[in-house]
């Protein structure tokens, strides 16, 4: 950069450019388009798509116009991000920048042009080195951009599942299990004898105090974390168990106030209460489980897919959507189909993605599949989900693969946060014992091949022997 009011080239007065900053956020990390520079100064490094603003042009029409001219593309929407002025930021002279920022769902097909020499897409954890002009802080800020609308699903999904872990923390504390505690390591039935609580209920409690780091587990034992040594056991200084007990109880006043604020009697929460756990399903999926799917398990080479309990059909369209040789079959109660054909209809692929009829405690699941996928089935209990697999497997032809993803466990059983939440409420399996249980069904190469704690989301893959 110039020094401070050296310029090669003296404008009277500044200049104004625009430049737009175009990401792809159809993959889990993302990725960003750039530019080679054809020309002084900064030939030959990378950039963002960019030039001078002309007389006549609004800020935002000179940045698509830029983007069109230097990568091909058109249509993105582009939103004003921040402008840069540093002085030096240009050798040319006095340059301000506007930047604007896009998001795209796939890496479009893009093509130098004009000044640029080359136009390419990078992922975003590999950034070219030679950057040029100040466009290294540019991208940092931008990242940011990219983070927050990232996280945006993240910041709802944890508010959404936050009253679970505060009804961790208020039953254990309620049931006495951090007093039982004090001083020493318990395995989880001799906390359930202390407590007089239920032994395997109990157990799951621990395991989510344990993810929570309210208590630690060593050799099958739990001791409370330095955090519960210190606030909830009864008699130290800083005990906060009465705070705790006392925020159990107002939780009361919260449910009222649900009932209280509405001017209009509010609809039965169990009205229409299949149809909604339905197309949670279908929500979840649509905002950060589809995607991650797509990521984790590679159909290009299958042609025909069996989604066993599929609900809404999230997945099979997914992957509809990207394999377009693909044909899918849901296979799921009454009900739900009904709300699946709905579902595939909206989405214009009623051609290729069908239902059928049937409940996996009677019905065989059919034959000649080339890939199952079990999402959200399995939760934990051997016998049922051995069960499941065994059908899953006859449904395969040999050399199938089967995909399935759960809520799962590590194998100390001291996590993470969601899956030990969803273990309390309905159950999970350890990442060790699904593959048990999937192997002892009779496929082989049964692995984890996809984790994302933050959603709570494990892709474990097998396949049916040839
Ligand atoms: C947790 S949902 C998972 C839906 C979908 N696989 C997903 O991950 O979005 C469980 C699904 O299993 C279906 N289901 C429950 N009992 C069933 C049974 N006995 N036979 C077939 N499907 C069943 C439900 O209708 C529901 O669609």
């Amino acid at each position: 950069m110039a020094e401070k009011g050296q310029y090669i080239y003296e404008w009277p007065r500044p200049m104004v450019t625009t430049d737009a900053i175009v990401f792809c956020t159809g993959k889990t990390t993302g990725s960003v388009l750039m530019i080679k520079r054809g020309r002084q100064p900064n030939k030959g490094m990378w950039a963002f798509p960019g030039g001078f603003l002309e007389l006549g042009e609004e800020l935002v029409d000179s940045a698509k116009r830029e983007l069109q001219e230097e990568t091909g593309l058109s249509g993105v929407e582009l939103e004003q991000m921040q402008t840069f002025g540093g002085i030096g930021r240009d050798p040319r002279g006095r340059l301000l920048t506007v930047s604007f920022i896009g998001f795209v769902d796939e890496e479009l097909e893009v093509k130098g042009g004009d000044d640029a020499e080359e136009a390419r897409w990078f992922d975003i954890n590999d950034l070219p080195e030679n950057i040029a002009f100040d466009h290294d802080m540019i991208m940092r800020i931008a990242l940011e951009k990219l983070k927050q609308r990232q996280n945006d699903f993240a910041m709802i999904d944890s508010l959404n599942w936050a009253y679970r872990t505060s009804r961790v923390l208020q039953i254990a504390n309620r049931i006495g299990v951090f007093d039982a505690l004090s001083g020493k390591a318990l395995s989880s039935v001799q906390v359930a004898d202390q407590c007089k609580s239920v032994p395997d209920l109990t157990e799951k409690l621990l395991i989510a105090c344990t993810a929570m780091g309210l208590v630690t587990r060593k050799n099958g034992k739990y001791e409370n974390s330095e955090l519960s040594c210190k606030y909830l056991v009864k008699g130290k200084y800083l005990y906060q168990g009465n705070m705790v007990t006392h925020s159990t109880w107002v939780r009361g006043i919260c449910d009222q106030l649900e009932k209280d604020i509405s001017l209009q009697p509010l609809e039965d929460l169990e009205t229409q209460q299949h149809y909604n756990f339905i197309m949670a399903m279908d929500n979840i999926a649509k905002a950060s489980r589809g995607k991650f799917f797509l990521e984790s398990i590679d159909l290009s080479d299958r042609k025909r897919l069996l989604d066993v309990g599929g609900g809404p059909g999230s997945y099979s369209i997914a992957a509809c959507k990207k394999y377009k040789h693909l044909n899918a079959v849901v296979f799921d109660l009454k009900e739900t189909t009904e709300i699946a054909k709905e579902v595939i209809a909206s989405e214009n692929l009623s051609d290729r993605i069908t239902t059928t009829v049937g409940n996996w405690d009677v019905d065989e699941f059919g034959t000649g599949y080339d890939v199952v996928i079990m999402s959200n089935i399995l939760h934990g209990i051997f016998d049922e989900a051995s069960m499941k697999l065994r059908k899953a497997y006859n449904a395969l032809e040999p050399g199938g693969i089967l995909a399935v993803q759960e809520f799962l466990l590590d194998d100390k059983k001291d996590g993470p946060v969601v899956a030990a939440l969803f273990n309390m409420m309905v159950g999970a399996f350890s990442q060790s014992e699904l593959l048990d249980v999937i192997t002892q069904a009779g496929f082989v190469d049964a692995k984890i091949v996809s984790v994302n704690e933050s959603i709570g989301s494990d892709w474990a893959t097998a396949r049916r022997p040839k």
